[in-house]
């Protein structure tokens, strides 16, 4: 089968299409043929080296985790021919290829009506929205959200699933993604560039969750903006986050949390049943066919993308 595989870490183009064996079935998994995958900055940072300690030294690397298509070997309930969607856990990876190998319970029956490209734009970055807002934030009914970085991969789903749960969202972005923003159900957009965080106001607060998808904010720098029980979500790992996790709960009733995205079939479940409601769809930037890998990772790491990028595997 033709998959992704770089040999070293390295810049974009280290990572390749080449002909491996296709991936051998232990007795719990499923095989499927994989139709589209997407990309997450995950994918770049690994690819770059910045995660050797968890992803090791071994090479070949396969690459991906969002995929979505068919099962060619399942089991009495995902039998032969199902359409399945979901997001590989394992640092190891493999999405980025015509057969993947995946654990039952990282994936679920992807939505009807929805192109396999839809579906595969969906998991690691909706789970991250959906654990972000639910499981960290405590968003609910009635919550003000403000999801600052809102235009990207995360933010499009965040958006959607914070009115989902019946939040009022105010978003940040830049100046010309206001728009999409809007367009996507939030109550109010602000352009980044014109908001003083530190200022104390943010049109739309106090907040009860700010969640900082891009992750370039901190605890400290907030937290004059949160409600008095109110919670800094980030997605970025940092020595600093895991301190203010620890001290907040010490000193105050606002909280700081890291969100940690875990592939789940019930919350991939909860993702497919918020799309055939009709309160969540995908936002595609844009699609490459999986030749062009290196193509498809240079538009992630342009931090630019508005919304997901999509490969076309097959
Ligand atoms: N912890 C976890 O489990 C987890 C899971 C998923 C993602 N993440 C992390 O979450 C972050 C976001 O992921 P993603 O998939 O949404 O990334 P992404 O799709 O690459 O984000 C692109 C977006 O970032 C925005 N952006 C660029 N510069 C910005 C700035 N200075 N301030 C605010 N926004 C800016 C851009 O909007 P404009 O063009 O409008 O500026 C663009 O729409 C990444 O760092 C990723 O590694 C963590």
């Amino acid at each position: 089968m033709r998959a992704v595989r770089y040999d070293r870490y390295g810049a974009a183009g280290v990572a390749k299409v080449v002909d491996v064996p296709d991936p051998v079935r232990d007795g719990t998994g499923y095989l499927v043929r994989v139709r589209a995958a997407a990309l997450n900055p995950k994918d770049v940072l690994v690819r770059k080296g910045k995660f050797p300690v968890i992803a090791g030294l071994r090479f070949p690397k396969a690459m991906g985790y969002d995929w979505a298509g068919e099962i060619v070997a399942g089991d009495a309930s995902f039998p032969e021919g199902t359409r399945v969607f979901g997001m590989i856990q394992s640092w190891s990876a493999g999405a980025f290829a015509e057969r993947a190998y995946v654990r039952p319970e990282e994936c679920a029956r992807a939505p009807e009506g929805l192109s396999f490209e839809e579906c595969a734009a969906l998991p690691l970055a909706s789970l991250t929205a959906l654990q972000a807002l639910r499981d960290e934030g405590h968003v609910g009914r009635g919550s003000r959200v403000l999801l600052h970085g809102a235009s990207g991969g995360v933010g499009v789903f965040a958006i959607q699933i914070a009115k989902a749960l019946g939040a009022t969202v105010t978003t940040t972005s830049s100046e010309k993604n206001r728009e999409l923003c809007a367009s996507l159900g939030a109550d109010r957009t602000l352009d980044y560039t014109a908001v003083d965080f530190r200022g104390g106001t943010v049109e739309g607060g106090p907040f009860d969750a700010f969640v900082d998808v891009f992750g370039n904010q901190s605890f400290a720098r907030v937290r004059g903006l949160l409600g008095p029980e109110g919670t800094y979500v980030t997605t970025v790992p940092s020595p600093r986050i895991v301190l203010d996790t620890l001290l907040t709960p010490l000193a105050t009733r606002r909280r700081a949390r890291l969100v940690v995205v875990r592939s789940r079939r019930a919350d991939l479940e909860t993702i497919a049943k918020l799309v055939d409601e009709k309160k969540l769809h995908a936002v595609i930037d844009a699609r490459f066919p999986l030749a062009e890998i290196r193509e498809a990772s240079l538009r992630v790491e342009s931090k630019r993308a508005r919304g997901k990028v999509v490969l076309t595997v097959g």
